[in-house]
């Protein structure tokens, strides 16, 4: 007995030598590799930078990330990134303890194309490495051509030429956005590095609470742009803005916060990320106030009953592409039966 006893603390001994030896070696080359091994999550909350002028977002992103945020939500589209890597740089921060997620431009879904998009955006946010690269939609230009449609490449492909990001230690994970339901199938068949999360539009007058389901049930996030409704002064949806909405107004008084802090809360519980944008000191502040709010179940199920099903955000026509037929998409609908 007293022998299988020394055996067996023998064996515990060389075990526990073998589990921990890969790390023991200097410090150095285990932050390095930390990245890649690290299994930090998302953080359900981020700051959003579309329309983020270029001389304030700098400004914009060191002050979020120094108030306590730890997620940048960007695109090489936006035209920003370089600004928004001087808001980085800026930051009391260290590069392991935020997300930074971009996304790979229509022009660049070609595999050659993807990479050096991909080593753009590096470099002009001054990252070293992504958090999450994202398709930001499933439809090709013709690089340097404008918005003329790439029939040589398919989403496939470009999905394979993510993998290999991954692979090539520039991106720890892959996602994508704006995909319609048959796009995400098309991709989860096929995949061997698949989507860690896909960013859609939805919030509160887009709820898409199935689509939503879907992803939770096969375990991919989601990320939840345009998550304050019709606040991008973009947006043109013949709603009155959602901060005006008697209803959002009620609940927020109830809640003893504001408009945009109830609905921000409400797309963190229901299990959404939601990426705020603001440039605005006070906004970016206020928007934080999100993470202290709590909904009953009684009030989770009246929110539910305010979707509108309105779409904010479809540059398919002006694409010549039929992007979201199998989701809520009104905009197929005559004005008189939509839900306004
Ligand atoms: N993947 C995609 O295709 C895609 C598409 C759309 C958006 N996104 C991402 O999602 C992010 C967020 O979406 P979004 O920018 O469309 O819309 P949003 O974040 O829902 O709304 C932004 C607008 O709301 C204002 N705002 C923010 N906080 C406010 C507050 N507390 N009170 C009053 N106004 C407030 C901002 O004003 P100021 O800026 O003037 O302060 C800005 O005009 C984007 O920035 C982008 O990163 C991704
Ligand atoms: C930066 O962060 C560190 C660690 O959180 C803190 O000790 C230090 O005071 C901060 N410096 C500034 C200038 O805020
Ligand atoms: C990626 O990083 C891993 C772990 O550090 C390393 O083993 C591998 O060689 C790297 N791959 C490339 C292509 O740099």
């Amino acid at each position: 007995m007293a022998f299988l006893r020394v055996a067996s603390a023998a064996f515990v001994f060389l075990i526990t030598l073998y589990v921990f030896l890969p790390i023991a070696g200097p410090a150095a080359d285990f932050e390095e590799e930390q990245h890649l091994t690290s299994t930090k999550e998302i953080p359900k909350f981020g700051l959003g930078t579309w329309l983020s002028d270029r001389d304030k977002v700098a400004h914009a992103v060191e002050f979020a990330l120094d108030s306590g945020y730890n997620h940048i939500d960007a695109a090489l589209i936006y035209e920003n990134e370089d600004e928004t890597g001087k808001g980085i740089a800026s930051a009391n921060v260290s590069r392991e303890d935020i997300w930074v997620t971009s996304k790979l431009w229509n022009e660049h879904h070609r595999p050659d194309e993807a990479t050096k998009a991909i080593k753009k955006s590096i470099s002009d946010l001054g990252v070293g490495y992504l958090d999450l690269y994202l398709m930001h939609w499933p439809v090709a230009f013709v690089p340097g051509k404008g918005d003329k449609l790439d029939k040589e490449i398919t989403i496939v492909d470009t999905w394979r030429a993510m993998e290999n990001l991954v692979r090539a230690n520039l991106t720890r994970h892959i996602g994508i956005s704006n995909f319609a339901k048959r796009d995400v199938q098309t991709i989860l068949d096929i995949c061997i590095i698949c989507p860690y999360a896909h960013e859609f539009e939805t919030h509160p007058y887009l709820q898409q609470q199935d689509f939503v389901d879907f992803h939770k049930e096969i375990g991919m996030k989601v990320i939840a742009y345009s998550p304050l409704a019709n606040m991008n002064p973009t947006y043109d949806s013949g709603l009155k803005p959602v901060l005006e909405d008697p209803f959002w107004k009620d609940l927020a008084k109830k809640k003893d916060a504001t408009v945009a802090q109830t609905v921000l809360a409400w797309g963190i519980q229901r299990g959404t990320i939601v990426i705020p944008k603001s440039v605005h000191e006070k906004y970016i502040k206020e928007n934080q106030g999100a993470l202290k709010i709590e909904f009953t179940e009684e009030e989770m199920s009246e929110i539910s009953k305010q979707d509108k099903k309105v779409r904010m955000n479809d540059p398919g026509k002006s694409w010549g592409v039929k992007l979201f037929a199998d989701l809520d998409d009104p905009t197929d609908l005559d004005e008189e039966s939509r839900e306004l």
